[in-house]
């Protein structure tokens, strides 16, 4: 039997990227997609098993082992989250590490203080993460972000359904983040007007899934797509999917995660035919769904 085991979910930013990490509102919620941790006892020290060889991960998986003092252990990560396509795996394997080394260490943790842990991990793959991914990872529900603080749940009166499209490959979070910031050192107004209207954006889908009018939110989409594009973070590429999501009935869709590749998500009524058609066409799409919570 394994020592530990635990499971973190991927996420989806349906609003709010880049401008979160300047303060601003972010609405994003987790995937049923995840990572998971498994530890077993070892008599040769830290051992990792890890899918993929990625420097990162091991870098990531040593520095837990040492958080926790616990290094006679094999480390084995696995999942089926897809990587690097803006669905924040970084911090799922963050929030899955942290939740697996708690338990076999038995430390009885406060919730504050294994978040704490998974954002040190994070330092590893990104730098200046604003924390979005790993508040929805380790809470598990749709949640508006605010940086510094814990995601807070929305209350849903009705079921919200959302597609997911993988589109194509992407470069790091890391570098997107910089290259804003090197542009908004160069114009900050037109970049802080920018973020801050993505914000309000956030804001008002918010406001707008929590009375039930989902139509409302996809408006908000839409318009924080515009945005992302003129802060020259779409692609053809996105800009195509988001298009024929739209094509297909999306209430409004945009691009998810950092951008300049990646991910598009568009929200919809009923998810579940739109990806059926888009998987017998050969894409990788999948379903999104965050239950009413009253
Ligand atoms: O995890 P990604 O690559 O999907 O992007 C995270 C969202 C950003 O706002 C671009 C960065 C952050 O730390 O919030």
């Amino acid at each position: 039997m394994a020592l530990a085991r635990a499971f973190a979910p991927g996420k989806v930013i349906l609003l709010g990227e880049h401008s979160v990490v300047y303060g601003h509102p972010a609405l994003a919620g987790p995937l049923e997609q995840g990572v998971t941790v498994t530890l077993d006892s070892s008599d040769s020290g830290l051992l990792i098993k890890c899918p993929v060889d990625a420097p990162q991960l091991t870098s990531a998986v040593k520095r837990c082992a040492s958080l926790f003092r616990l290094t006679d252990v094999s480390v084995e990560l696995g999942g089926d989250l897809p990587q690097a396509v803006g669905l924040g795996s970084s911090a799922a394997v963050s929030v899955a590490l942290v939740r697996a080394f708690a338990a076999a260490t038995q430390l009885n943790m406060r919730p504050q203080g294994l978040l704490d842990r998974a954002m040190e991990l994070e330092s590893e793959f990104h730098g200046a993460a604003s924390g979005v991914d790993h508040n929805v990872s380790f809470e598990r529900k749709l949640i508006r972000f605010v940086k510094g603080r814990r995601g807070q749940p929305l209350v849903l009166p009705k079921a919200v359904e959302a597609v997911v499209w993988v589109v194509e490959p992407r470069g790091s979070t890391r570098e997107k983040v910089a290259a804003l910031r090197r542009r908004r050192e160069y114009e900050p107004e037109p970049v802080d007007r920018i973020f801050q209207r993505i914000g309000e954006l956030a804001d008002s889908a918010v406001e707008a899934l929590e009375r039930g009018e989902v139509a409302r939110a996809g408006h908000a989409m839409d318009e924080n797509q515009r945005l992302l594009d003129a802060l020259h973070l779409s692609t053809p590429g996105l800009d195509a999917e988001i298009r024929e999501l739209k094509s297909l009935g999306a209430l409004g869709a945009k691009l998810t995660g950092a951008g300049g590749g990646g991910s598009v998500v568009g929200l919809f009524e009923d998810a579940d035919p739109v990806v059926a058609r888009l998987v017998a066409e050969g894409k990788r799409a999948f379903v999104a769904r965050w239950e009413a919570t009253e």
